[in-house]
């Protein structure tokens, strides 16, 4: 058993200061100012006693890694703190995330209402492998999302959101959905990836459960795979035993790397937001650039609802180029500083282009239902100088 050492003397009010103390335990007589890496798979018991208190529930004791581990146990707490949430358990990706919120609130023969809008990876659960365990889904196109109840039947146990969504960054409005959610009494899931806890708090707008693909901002340099939910002590006790069952537990190591991006995610959020409106302002004024996608341009079909429902309009940046796929090819291309990357939300900017990443082998209707062409290039804008990124993006595309 690791003693508990010394912990932040009063709770956090505040993202910033959640951001660097929370979660964190300041273990043994020495003190480490840094949560150490518990790299070991197994852990001893003093004695019998304790083996039958953990046998009993007792909690106060580590057994064995894939259940639970302090490195891993902290990086929880401090997302929890984050999100507003009594709990939270970390996965080894986003999908194994996605997965378990799928086990804990449907079983064969229940249904699922999601957004149409969402992550590709998260669409193919859905449609490939659940129904396989007799889940199906029903998906909402964006532009029919105030019928939402509609999609609806005495089945569903489950509604999926994800706001900001890929790429277009269309935004959906999480307490209204929330609302026809409970009134179906399904529980409400939001995938928070995008937008992260510093900028939207899905659980104070309705939801029950938060999820994330904690391989972008949470992690946040690209150096590590994980995923978590957060959400009550309840749905988080459920969640615990289905990632347990299921083995899509968190490394202690890269739960190291978790907690050391976590303690930058409020400071990188607010510099790359600001470089992110520098990028769309200067995009929308461009003649070359026919369309640009960031909530925070007052063009965004979502501009109101992402004032209201966000702290400030995100990181992420798309648009469509004048000249189809052969131009945002040779744009992509002759850019020197933005890395073509199918990821998203590290330090360092990055594109990518949908058709042949996120949204390849979609059809041709249901790009258009997304609003995705082969002149759709999205942007994850980082938190390099603003000034450089935006010079790069001018010189490729006077080469396009
Ligand atoms: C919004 C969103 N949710 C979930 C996932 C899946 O996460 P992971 O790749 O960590 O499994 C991704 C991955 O790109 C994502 O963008």
């Amino acid at each position: 058993m690791l003693s508990k050492g010394l912990r932040m003397k009063r709770k956090a009010s505040a993202d910033a200061t959640r951001c660097v103390h929370s979660g964190e335990d300041r273990h043994g007589q020495a003190a480490p100012l840094t949560t150490p890496i518990a790299q070991t798979a197994v852990f001893v018991l003093p004695d019998v006693k304790a083996l039958r208190r953990y046998a009993e529930g007792d909690r106060d004791f580590y057994l064995y890694s894939r259940y639970g581990n302090p490195t891993v146990a902290a990086a929880e707490e401090k997302i929890a703190a984050l999100e507003g949430a009594e709990a939270a358990v970390a996965t080894s990706s986003g999908m194994a995330a996605e997965l378990v919120a799928a086990l804990i609130t449907c079983q064969a023969g229940d249904e699922i209402v999601s957004m149409l809008d969402i992550y590709g990876g998260t669409l193919k659960l859905f449609e490939q492998v659940l129904p396989r365990c007799g889940i199906k889904t029903r998906f909402i196109p964006y532009h029919d999302i105030g019928n939402a109840g509609r999609y609806f039947s005495r089945k569903t146990r489950m509604l999926f959101l994800e706001t900001p969504t890929n790429p277009t960054v269309r935004c959906v409005d999480v307490a209204a959905l929330a609302e026809v959610g409970r009134k179906h009494k399904a529980c409400v899931v939001a995938d928070n990836t995008f937008a992260t806890p510093v900028l939207q708090k899905p659980l104070e707008l309705g939801a029950d459960i938060v999820i994330h693909s904690a391989t972008k901002y949470l992690g946040g340099h690209s150096d590590l795979t994980a995923g978590v939910l957060a959400g009550s002590k309840q749905w988080m006790e459920a969640a615990r035993q289905t990632m347990i069952l299921t083995g899509g537990c968190l490394d202690p190591g890269c739960a190291y790397l978790l907690l050391r991006g976590l303690k930058t995610l409020h400071v990188r959020v607010e510099r790359a937001c600001r470089n992110a409106a520098q990028i769309a302002e200067a995009l929308e004024a461009h003649a070359k650039v026919a369309r640009v996608y960031y909530p925070g341009l007052e063009s965004h079909e979502a501009h109101q609802l992402a004032r209201r429902q966000m702290k400030d309009f995100g990181m992420m940046v798309s648009f469509d180029i004048r000249g189809g796929e052969r131009a945002a090819e040779r744009f992509i291309d002759r850019l020197q500083l933005w890395y073509l990357a199918a990821s998203l939300g590290g330090v360092e900017s990055t594109v990518s282009y949908p058709v042949l990443s996120s949204h390849i082998g979609l059809g041709a209707k249901r790009l258009r239902l997304l609003g995705v062409s082969p002149s759709t290039v999205r942007l994850s804008v980082g938190i390099e100088d603003g000034g450089d990124l935006i010079a790069d993006l001018n010189q490729a595309l006077a080469r396009a």
